[in-house]
């Protein structure tokens, strides 16, 4: 199994996971991929390493698709058959959009966009980076044209708030939570109260912010918006639920993303949102054991530590190969534990495919890189397995 089937009838491919495990890089490499098989397919990246960015010529954030050029991709083994376009979300930008093409007149968004409200909402990377990658992935399927939007997830700590914050956010704008709270006999009242009044008066002098009268003006500009904002997030879950979209989630094999894999994996589970499989980033397959195995769960050898020691001896001097040996001793372990985890994640899934990218000796940030994981997330699983056997080569 690879990538190119999963997606195989899919429009949408969502790359979520822990912080840290490869979301971005695999997303690029899934859309360079199915672009280089011959489709036009955009790639939505959060936050990329400057490094990979330029490798895409992401230099500035216009927040719409570019064209990669095809030139960028001459030395790394692929052509592109089809069209890839990328693009770095930019969250206030795309939260600016938003208020443009919903509120009733251009005169109303830019009072909303001057109010201070808006202004702390709109920036803050907490939840509006989730809001604003669903809102522009909305926008895309609507009218982008492409036969695939990978959609790189933010870098949150959970993978679980991909999920959670866009609906947090919305709910926020629709106004119920806080208008209650700012009722003058809502509860918001009836906690500040007496209490509070001196405090925000003070807080306003020192800082000049009126913190309740701009909520205020902010819901009541947004007043008449929260349908629309209601139906969009309908329609937005509408997509997300879609057969045609999948949720792939990346991983790397230490306990602690792999416990976050199996959590995500029930919660889409139990939300009825599609699933297409994992891909394991930066595995460490157990090289010195290998002997076409290295499949999720087989069995790690390391037994042959002392053998090899006494080998390396003769070619590199006692101490060489000692450090040389306790190293491969230490790499053993790591092989052993993320076997362990994936066997772990695997018993929790319905036979969705587990692709297997192995640990590389240095980042992925350039054509060439991206080309090297593609060869793993894309070849059959014989060609994987000869991709692994060249490994120990
Ligand atoms: N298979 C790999 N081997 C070695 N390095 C890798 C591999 N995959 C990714 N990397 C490197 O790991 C780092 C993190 O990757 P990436 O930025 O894609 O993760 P992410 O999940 O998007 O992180 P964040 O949650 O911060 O957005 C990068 O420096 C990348 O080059
Ligand atoms: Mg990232």
């Amino acid at each position: 199994m690879n990538v190119a089937e999963l997606l195989a009838d899919k429009r949408v491919c969502v790359c979520a996971g822990s912080g840290g495990v490869g979301k971005t890089t695999t997303a690029a490499a899934i859309a360079l991929g199915v672009a280089a098989a011959g489709a036009r397919v955009a790639v939505v990246t959060i936050d990329p390493a400057r490094r990979l960015a330029n490798a895409l010529g992401l230099e500035q954030l216009d927040n719409e698709p570019t064209r990669v050029d095809p030139e960028r991709l001459r030395g790394s083994g692929l052509e592109l058959a089809g069209e890839l376009w990328a693009m770095m979300l930019d969250p206030k930008r795309t939260f600016d959009e938003l208020i443009d093409r919903v509120a009733p007149s251009g005169e109303r968004a830019e009072e909303i966009k001057a109010n201070r409200v808006y202004r702390e909402l709109s920036t803050a990377v907490s939840g509006s980076q989730e809001f604003t990658a669903v809102s522009k992935l909305y926008e895309l399927a609507e009218t982008g044209g492409f036969d695939l939007l990978v959609l790189d997830t933010p870098p949150s700590r959970s993978a679980l708030e991909f999920l959670d914050a866009p609906g947090r956010l919305t709910s926020f704008l629709e106004g119920r939570a806080l208008k209650a709270f700012l009722r003058p006999t809502g509860i918001g009242m009836r906690v500040l109260g007496r209490g509070a009044g001196p405090l925000l008066g003070a807080l306003r002098r020192v800082t000049g912010i009126d913190v309740i009268a701009d909520a205020t003006t902010f819901f009541s500009l947004l007043g008449g918006m929260t349908s629309e904002f209601s139906a969009r997030a309908a329609r937005v879950e509408r997509l997300l639920h879609a057969p045609e979209t999948a949720f792939l989630l990346v991983t790397s094999a230490e306990s602690e993303p792999i416990d976050e894999a199996v959590w995500f994996r029930r919660t889409l589970r139990d939300r009825g949102l599609p699933f297409a499989g994992v891909v394991v980033n930066r595995f460490h397959h157990d090289l010195g054991a290998r002997g076409g195995a290295g499949a999720p769960g087989g069995d790690a050898d390391i037994g042959g530590d002392a053998g090899i020691g006494g080998a390396l001896a003769h070619a590199l001097g006692a101490e060489l190969a000692g450090r040389v040996a306790s190293n491969l001793s230490d790499y053993h372990v790591l092989a052993e534990r993320d076997a362990a985890n994936v066997a772990r994640l695997e018993a929790e899934l319905d036979g969705e495919p587990i692709l297997l990218v192995p640990q590389f000796d240095g980042d992925v940030h350039d054509v060439a890189g991206l080309a090297r994981l593609h060869r793993y997330l894309f070849s059959s699983d014989s060609e994987r397995t000869m991709l692994i056997d060249d490994l120990v080569a």
